[in-house]
């Protein structure tokens, strides 16, 4: 071969690695948590708030679609989905449910649509999304759910409606609750009862927030509520688009947020945060025999170094993992509130000790963890 045409398949071979997605794409084999997470395209993956739904050996991950600077907090897209089979590389499907141009819609471009998950519903056969939303230009006072729904797993979901959960409706107590624990809006005994009590004709306001689907189908609607002072959890109805006004408080008064619901074994394991804005704190898990508690505080599940601010991180979504039965991953973000988009994600695996939770730092860790 003369020097010219050595030059030019050079020059073939090097457009080739840099045009063909085989060689460009990065392909991960484990879990860096913390770092810049690439999706197939080579660009951090934008799913913050995020969570995961299985449906047909595919994992569905969404989140808020954050953009750069410090507005990128608000919704100016929507919510972004990704598709995975394993875990580690995520092709980005684009955007599952887009915020509106049409300024008096309740999701107008510029509201804040945080902490979208979704669920299926084996009923109606429909995807079915709730978010906390605050309306456009109203910052943190509307403090309201949202519902959308999709006939396919990746959308487009079409947004339904928002509101305040359960106006008008007290809350279950389950058999054994002493008396002074209900609340009583005669005469609230603390701040939180006040706020619930004040909020009991238009509807309780609901913030940070997921949902569960139980193994017998009945949905729940977990929420940070009462300005953030109690969370509750709430039953859905049977097509998951409505509250049915059944619902309990849990940790009254100690502010969690950002729940993240899983069962393991018939026991159901929830773990939060406390309430700190943007910034990290220590994360908490409860446990309960049943849905409608009675929840037990069980103190801070991580136990490596940097605990007390969960790593840097605030839980998001707890997943079950990868065909392994009983092995679940905690799911946290690393926000970044001055350049959102930057946003980083901290997956580690939750260890049990007999029902006990436990989530130690891992800098790299991949699913062989799950024996
Ligand atoms: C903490 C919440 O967990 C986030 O979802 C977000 O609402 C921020 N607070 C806003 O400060």
């Amino acid at each position: 071969m003369n020097r010219q045409c050595h030059f030019i398949s050079s020059l073939i071979v090097l457009s080739f690695l840099v045009v063909s997605p085989v060689f460009s794409q990065q392909r991960y084999a484990n879990f860096t948590p913390g770092k810049i997470w690439n999706d197939n395209n080579g660009v951090h993956i934008n799913a913050h708030g995020g969570g995961i739904m299985e449906h047909k050996g595919v994992y569905y991950w969404f989140g808020e679609h954050k953009i750069a600077g410090p507005k990128g907090n608000s919704a100016q897209v929507g919510v972004h989905v990704y598709a995975s089979k394993d875990l580690y590389n995520w092709k980005d499907e684009g955007i599952a449910l887009s915020v509106s141009e049409d300024l008096k819609s309740d999701i107008a471009k510029g509201c804040i649509l945080e902490r979208p998950k979704v669920v299926y519903n084996k009923k109606t056969k429909k995807f079915v999304m709730w978010f906390h939303l605050e309306l456009l230009g109203k910052g943190y006072a509307a403090a309201r759910a949202g519902v959308a729904v999709a006939d396919k797993p990746g959308g487009p979901y079409t947004f339904i409606k928002s509101y305040r959960p359960n106006p008008e409706k007290m809350p279950y107590y389950p058999e054994g609750t002493p008396g002074q624990e209900k609340v009583n809006c005669d005469k609230p005994a603390n701040k939180s009862d006040g706020f619930f009590c004040r909020d009991l004709p238009g509807g309780q306001m609901a913030r940070d927030m997921t949902v569960f689907v139980d193994d017998d189908g009945k949905a729940y609607h977990i929420f940070s509520s009462e300005e953030n002072f109690t969370l509750h959890l709430a039953e859905l109805s049977p097509d998951y688009l409505n509250h049915t006004g059944k619902f309990i408080r849990i940790y009254v008064g100690q502010q969690t947020e950002a729940p993240a619901l899983f069962k393991k074994d018939g026991t159901y394991y929830m773990i939060g945060s406390g309430c700190t804005g943007w910034a990290p704190n220590a994360a908490r898990w409860f446990k309960a025999a049943s849905l409608f508690g009675a929840w037990k505080y069980m103190g801070n599940p991580c136990t490596s170094p940097g605990a007390d601010l969960t790593y840097g991180g605030q839980s998001t979504h707890v997943l079950p993992a990868s065909g392994k039965k009983g092995s679940f991953i905690f799911m946290a973000d690393k926000w970044e509130p001055k350049n959102a988009i930057d946003g980083r994600y901290l997956w580690l695996p939750i260890q049990f000790e007999d029902d006990i939770v436990k989530i130690p730092w891992h800098d790299q860790w991949d699913l062989s963890v799950f024996k």
